[in-house]
């Protein structure tokens, strides 16, 4: 079938956000407890969502804190630390080849969504100056998290769509698998090996946009 979708993951496949989200951790964990996070951690947190993303790091520090009120305390100045760190993103900060890919959606007449875990969305889109092409994003606020295809099928059924007419587009595991769970058509992101993607890239800017177009079109099904 014909796609008329592509659900675009943020952090790995636009821009990465890596460094700058375990900075904050790492600044918040030294102000709060005075210990210094280890870098082998972020693996833990990776497009995990902020307040389990604290969870987890307590947890592996082997630091209990019992009030919900402090947790999100926490993940509230987390939040506000990683802002700074992203102050001056600009165009600069694109990975290779996003703003051609856009343009060759736009072109091509699909929607384009946003599926990001991340609630600061709308702020990097803006930063990076490519909002103008998005044309909804999902709000992760109440949905589950990747691997559940919540994040996918909101996206799909604003614009009242069928799977088969979606695309997903993503750079981590649970990410492929929350697209195939939704049952779209998935096209993994980046070094790490995604064997639930129908098709893996390096990056955007090593598109193959002759068989992108064969999938656009459903010339495969
Ligand atoms: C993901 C990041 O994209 O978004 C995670 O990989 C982060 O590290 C998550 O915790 C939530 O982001 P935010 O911006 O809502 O705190
Ligand atoms: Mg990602």
């Amino acid at each position: 079938m014909r796609k008329k979708l592509i659900i675009i993951d943020l952090d790995g496949v636009i821009t990465s956000t890596t460094d700058e989200h375990f900075s904050a951790w790492v600044l918040l964990f030294k102000k709060y407890f005075g210990i210094r996070l280890d870098s082998n951690l972020e693996t833990y947190v990776k497009g995990v969502s902020r307040i389990k993303s604290l969870e987890i790091l307590l947890e592996k520090s082997g630091i209990q804190v019992e009030s919900q009120k402090i947790i999100n305390k926490m993940a509230q100045e987390k939040n506000k630390i990683y802002r700074e760190l992203i102050s001056d993103f600009n165009e600069t900060r694109l990975m290779p080849g996003v703003v051609r890919f856009l343009e060759y959606l736009r072109n091509k007449g699909l929607k384009i969504a946003l599926g990001s875990a991340s609630k600061n969305g709308t702020f990097l889109l803006d930063k990076l100056k490519i909002e103008s092409f998005f044309d909804f994003i999902v709000d992760p606020s109440l949905l589950k998290s990747k691997p559940h295809p919540d994040i996918f099928l909101t996206a799909m059924n604003h614009f009242d769509l069928e799977p088969e007419e979606c695309i997903g587009i993503e750079d981590a595991i649970s990410g492929v698998e929350a697209i195939k769970k939704a049952n779209m058509y998935a096209i993994g992101i980046g070094p790490e090996k995604l064997d639930r993607a129908d098709w893996q890239i390096k990056d955007l800017s090593h598109m193959d946009y002759e068989k992108l177009e064969e999938i656009v079109e459903g010339a495969n099904d």
